[in-house]
């Protein structure tokens, strides 16, 4: 027995379309014959009458009538499917989580912006939080892709370099203590730290640790641009990345020359093992690492 099928319906909407069977055997690359069976089976189908010749045209019976409406919607939402899936292909909708740590908030957005042009179908959810707010995320499998400086050893993850990070010590503008000096040479000055769980704050951590500094007098800043604009105004020396002073005015703030810095680290684009990647996920991996520096800049 036959059943209906998107090449029945096709047929039949061509056939109505061109006027006759002549025309839609030529638009469909068919013999003639085997559009007329088309329609005979089709009509079977429903044991009514779909077409009749009227002068010399065809024209569709009231059942005909239906069966186009029933053609277009099929035909129609098939073209639809197919679209969609092939904008899925081209990455052009889907979904993409995003999470970052707090200092990349100065690098990520503008490559967004830019990746969001070109693909202004995905829908894209950004959250920013500190290292260890970012790790909790990680370790919840929340998102796609997450970017750290420093990500985090005892996981299972993917982590890729796209980006340099360089951390800087800065000073009030008319800073004239020690400069051309070593981090040890400043610690008697009060500095402005990130709060623990800061990917920048384990860095500084790590560096004095190694070196056997410690900071006489400290003051826990959990804002980057809090720091900056308190050592602006005088409280104390700090030491950030290179790329939370990008907007502010060059004199503001005078960054030190000291020994060993900036100490580098790059931006990394983190992954879960095991979390199947999406295509706009992987786009947007690809993307960084194209507009990345990594490669340029030492
Ligand atoms: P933070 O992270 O914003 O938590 O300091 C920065 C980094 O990981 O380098």
């Amino acid at each position: 027995m036959n059943s209906l099928t998107f090449r029945l319906l096709q047929v039949y909407q061509q056939v109505v379309d061109s006027g006759s069977i002549t025309a839609a055997s030529v638009t469909l690359s068919l013999s003639q014959p085997t559009v007329s069976l088309q329609l005979k089976k089709l009509a079977s189908l429903f044991d009514m009458v779909l077409l009749e010749q009227h002068h010399g045209r065809l024209q569709m019976t009231d059942a005909g009538k239906a069966v186009y409406r029933c053609a277009q919607e099929v035909l129609s939402s098939q073209a639809r499917l197919d679209s969609h899936m092939r904008a899925l292909q081209g990455m052009e909708v889907g979904s993409l989580k995003i999470a970052v740590v707090t200092t990349a908030k100065y690098v990520v957005p503008t490559l967004l912006g830019q990746f969001c042009r070109e693909h202004p179908g995905i829908d894209i959810t950004l959250k920013v939080g500190n290292r260890a707010q970012i790790i909790e995320r990680v370790k919840g499998n929340q998102d796609d892709i997450y970017i750290f400086s420093q990500p985090p050893k005892d996981l299972a993850i993917s982590a890729k370099a796209f980006m340099l990070n360089k951390l800087c010590v800065i000073a009030p503008p008319g800073f004239d203590g020690p400069d051309n000096c070593s981090l040890g040479a400043l610690s008697s000055y009060k500095f402005l730290l990130r709060e623990e769980g800061s990917g920048t704050r384990k860095m500084i951590d790590d560096y004095c640790e190694k070196h056997d500094i410690v900071f006489k007098k400290v003051m826990v800043i959990e804002s980057n641009e809090a720091i900056r604009l308190s050592v602006a105004t005088g409280l104390g020396l700090a030491i950030v990345s290179e790329q939370t002073l990008q907007h502010m005015r060059s004199d503001d703030v005078k960054i030190l020359n000291v020994s060993d810095f900036p100490l580098r680290s790059a931006w990394q684009i983190v992954t879960l093992d095991g979390r199947p990647e999406s295509l706009a996920a992987s786009a947007f991996s690809k993307f960084l690492l194209a507009h990345g520096d990594v490669d340029k800049q030492h």
